[in-house]
């Protein structure tokens, strides 16, 4: 087999063979087939897609190229839960501590960010001390005992998602449906979980941009989960404007704690209550999304759930009262009067990035206390001079630049406009 043939194939849009497959990804894992040959039959991949059949193929081999991680004695039903990626998506910081705290075991394994801001793992670094690398026995300990883990991906799990993952980012190939279904999906098999719930953004800010290609890609990763058997329920959601206010490390872990501490901004607080009560759905704590609310909302205003995040953060090694701010936060001032009714993810993220909250390069260091506060969200009603956001920085300069290229994504009308819904659709 040559794996010049297999490009040449997908390049004339004809179907890849299980061999063929299985072929190139142990190329890939074995590194015995050269970059620009992968980068090639990426590209192919990209243009002329792949059916159900290479999808599956294609996520069963990602997921044998390394270790699967066996949750081993924890015998209550595990929820796990994934995003495609958005700005300010600090969702898994709030929801797990909430459904902990309402008895579902939340077991997580989570990733750093490569693009406009931090990954989770990056936020939760930012809490001084907290610990992202738990060993496999320390992780499962920690769900075992506290009901909540978050960490960074421990072993050797899914070496081929890596090598390609990283090809894609710098060769135009990441926004495939098939490519990103399956690295999300191959990553989710090595954790052995009963359901996995998935938040596919959609929007500006987001890998798909129209609700066509979402609902595309939430279909192939529910199908791909009928063939693994595994129950995945997706829910497309909005990322035209960037979730909740903060936007960056440490400025969402902070308002991971005003949501949790029932004080955060509506937008956040709904979306994140009907994420929990969808978990505890499907992790059968609760028998309807309207009982999933109600106790969701009772284990917020009763604190349990902020508890619950303080647990997992001393456990951790974390110090909750140690979390960095940056060392000057400037102000972006309406130059207009008028509704908001645009606040482009995007263009937020890039001011983000320009301020230093994320990496271009896989071993770029990040400012955890850098980031972006806003003060209006689409549909807020704006007097000329009054504040729409926020710049936290650590040098005037970057904070300047940050500002211009900020106040470019808002958009500001003399009509009120009505307010997206944070949660497009349920697809399962
Ligand atoms: N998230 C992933 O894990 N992989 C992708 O390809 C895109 C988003």
């Amino acid at each position: 087999m040559r794996i010049y043939d297999i490009i040449e194939r997908k390049k004339n849009g004809k179907n890849l063979t299980k061999k063929q497959i299985k072929y190139f990804i142990e190329g890939v894992t074995n590194e015995t087939i050269p970059d620009y040959q992968i980068s090639a039959l990426l590209m192919a991949i990209s243009l002329k897609g792949m059916d159900d059949d290479e999808v599956y193929y294609l996520t069963k081999y990602i997921l044998e190229s390394g270790e699967k991680i066996d949750l081993f004695g924890i015998d209550d039903k595990i929820v796990d839960k994934h995003s495609t990626g958005g700005i300010g998506d600090k969702t898994t910081i709030i929801v797990g501590p909430i459904v902990a705290a309402c008895g579902l075991k939340f077991a997580k394994l989570s990733g750093r960010g490569l693009g406009l801001t931090g990954g989770t793992i990056d936020k939760l670094e930012s809490i001084k001390g907290f610990r992202t690398d738990l060993s496999l026995d320390e992780f499962i300990e920690s769900v075992k005992k506290y009901g909540l883990c978050i960490s960074g991906q421990t072993g050797n799990i899914v070496p081929a998602d890596k090598k390609l993952y990283a090809i894609r980012d710098v060769t135009a190939t990441v926004d495939s449906i098939p490519l990103i279904a399956a690295s999300i999906m191959s990553k989710k098999l090595a954790l052995n979980s009963d359901s996995i719930f998935i938040d596919v953004k959609v929007g500006i800010g987001a890998f798909m941009k129209t609700i066509d290609d979402a609902r595309k890609l939430a279909n192939t990763l529910v199908k791909l989960g009928e063939r693994f058997d595994r129950e995945v329920v997706c829910y497309l959601t909005n990322m035209d404007e960037p979730l909740g206010l903060a936007i960056g490390n440490s400025v969402e872990i902070y308002e991971a704690i005003d949501v949790l501490k029932n004080k955060g901004h509506y937008s956040i607080v709904e979306f994140c209550i009907e994420l929990s009560a969808e978990l505890l759905l499907l992790g059968e704590i609760v028998n309807s999304i309207e009982e999933g609310r109600k106790i969701v909302k009772e284990k917020i205003e009763n604190g349990e759930a902020y508890e619950k995040f303080v647990e997992m953060v001393e456990n951790q090694n974390g110090s909750i009262d140690d979390i960095p701010r940056s060392d000057f936060v400037l102000e972006l001032n309406s130059e207009e009067e008028g509704y908001i009714y645009k606040v482009n993810a995007k263009t937020v993220g890039e001011a983000a990035m320009i301020l230093g909250s994320g990496r271009e390069n896989k071993d770029d260091q990040i400012d955890h206390t850098v980031g972006i506060i806003l003060n209006k969200k689409v549909g807020s009603r704006v007097k000329k001079g009054e504040k729409l956001a926020y710049i936290h920085t650590n040098s005037f300069e970057k904070g300047e630049l940050a500002k211009n290229i900020l106040m470019e994504a808002f958009s500001i009308s003399v009509e009120h406009s009505d307010i997206a819904d944070s949660i497009i659709e349920k697809i399962k």
